[in-house]
């Protein structure tokens, strides 16, 4: 069994370059299935979650060709629906999105119940709600659901939660609908927009997106057809480097970002005492310069601090001077990793939503296991942190979000390797 080895207390130095974003990849990649056509993705993270949603493409028809490691070129002309393997989709909660690609295009999708990072409950009743909206009938039976519709009519789309799936799902499929589609509540994260501007280059009609109001314009019997894109940075990814930037002192660049994307996380670190320089695509940290100041995190939906942040800024939380609070507003039951962090010596009590940190903690080595993608992201920057040495298993959760993170933090002289 591969683990991930780290010796802690190393100063991180120099510059890294993040790669493209997962949340965004994924349901681009699925969208070219609404073109029916070849379409050619740039700036693909080279992660396990990436390689299994093209696997799942191939699957049902599309053929595959690989450029290099961040591009790929799709010919989606052979897709056929229902055909995704139901053991590929229960790996990831990406394989949602075939369900609005299939829909859109033949206006029949089957696909099997997705899989995913355990947060508890993970209901999909908005994407249904929203396929429901547009004509569709939609059933959960025996592990599959299947959506079908003879025509989809658009029409006005509520979303009770602002779920950044559901607004993804509603677009693709109403771009297979007749007349506007008006969906409401929509998720604004920088990865919905980057879903609409790519369906735009493929000749859709979405305006609003980024906005809570995302309107579809979409003509009978009208086609998209594939296109040239390139999938934003990964602020998720650009934020953790900036999070062991910060915990490991040392001055470190962190390049290909969309630094608005980052201005919750950067907020935070003003407030904690840790300067950050804003370029027009990088980002400067300078770690340990003063004391780190403590702090309260409430994750929220974009513009508020990132979920998908949550365990990495814990981390930072143990190191700084202070008590400091995190709560969770997304996600049922995110705060698993805190039993992890336990092992390592972290005093964290956890009451309802929320985490007391009360800090500075000494955190110390030990063997650890990476409960989910992002929690494992915490345990090495927990290890970087700690004295001694953590080893990490059930790194696979990790490599389904994180390119070549072990090589990427090497170069900035953390000492971290694989081991069997
Ligand atoms: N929700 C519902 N009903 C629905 C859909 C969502 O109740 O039909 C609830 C969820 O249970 C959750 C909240 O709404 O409490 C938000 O969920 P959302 O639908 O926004 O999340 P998601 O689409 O399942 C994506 C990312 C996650 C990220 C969240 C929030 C992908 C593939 N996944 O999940 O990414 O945490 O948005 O930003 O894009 C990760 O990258 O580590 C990750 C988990």
């Amino acid at each position: 069994m591969k683990k991930i080895l780290v010796n802690g207390g190393k100063r991180l130095e120099g510059r890294v370059e993040v790669s493209g974003s997962k949340n965004a990849a994924l349901p681009i990649l699925f969208a070219t299935i609404l073109t029916g056509d070849i379409n050619r993705i740039e700036n693909l993270p080279d992660i396990s979650d990436v390689r299994l949603s093209l696997e799942i493409l191939s699957q049902m028809g599309a053929k595959i060709e690989r450029v290099s490691n961040t591009t790929v070129e799709i010919d989606t002309r052979g897709v056929r629906p229902g055909e995704s393997a139901y053991d590929s989709v229960r790996m990831m909660r990406g394989s949602t999105y075939i369900l609005g690609a299939e829909l859109g295009r033949f206006k029949y999708s089957r696909v099997g119940w997705p899989g995913g990072c355990d947060f508890g409950v993970r209901p999909i009743d908005q994407h249904i709600k929203a396929f429901h909206s547009l004509g569709a009938e939609v059933k959960n039976e025996n592990g599959y659901i299947t959506a079908q519709a003879e025509r989809l009519i658009g029409a006005p789309v509520y979303l009770d939660i602002a779920s950044v799936g559901a607004t993804i799902n509603a677009i693709m499929a109403a771009c297979g609908a007749e007349g506007q589609s008006v969906i409401d509540n929509s998720a604004r994260e920088p990865h919905v927009v980057d879903l609409a501007n790519y369906l735009n280059s493929c000749g859709a009609s979405i305006r609003g997106a980024g906005t809570a109001i995302i309107k579809v314009q979409s003509e009978p019997g009208a086609h998209l057809s594939g296109s040239e894109y390139a999938i934003i940075p990964d602020m998720i990814e650009a934020g953790t480097y900036m999070i062991a930037a910060a915990a490991m002192g040392g001055t470190v660049e962190i390049t290909n970002v969309i630094p608005k994307h980052l201005e919750a996380l950067t907020a935070k670190f003003i407030e904690m005492g840790i300067e950050v320089e804003e370029g027009d695509e990088s980002v400067i940290v300078h770690g340990g310069r003063g004391i780190m100041h403590n702090t309260n995190v409430k994750t929220l939906p974009y513009p508020g601090f990132p979920t998908d942040m949550h365990p990495q800024m814990t981390v930072l939380l143990c190191l700084a001077n202070g008590l400091s609070h995190m709560t969770e507003n997304i996600f049922e039951n995110r705060f698993r990793y805190v039993d992890e962090l336990a092992r390592m010596g972290a005093n964290i009590r956890v009451e309802g939503r929320t985490a007391e940190i009360p800090g500075p903690m000494k955190l110390t080595g030990a063997p650890v296991r990476a409960v989910d993608l992002r929690a494992g992201a915490a345990m090495i920057l927990a290890g970087l942190a700690a004295e001694g040495t953590t080893t990490i298993e059930n790194i696979e959760s990790i490599e389904r979000g994180y390119d070549n993170v072990v090589g990427k933090l090497s170069s900035l002289g953390a000492d971290i390797k694989y081991v069997e």
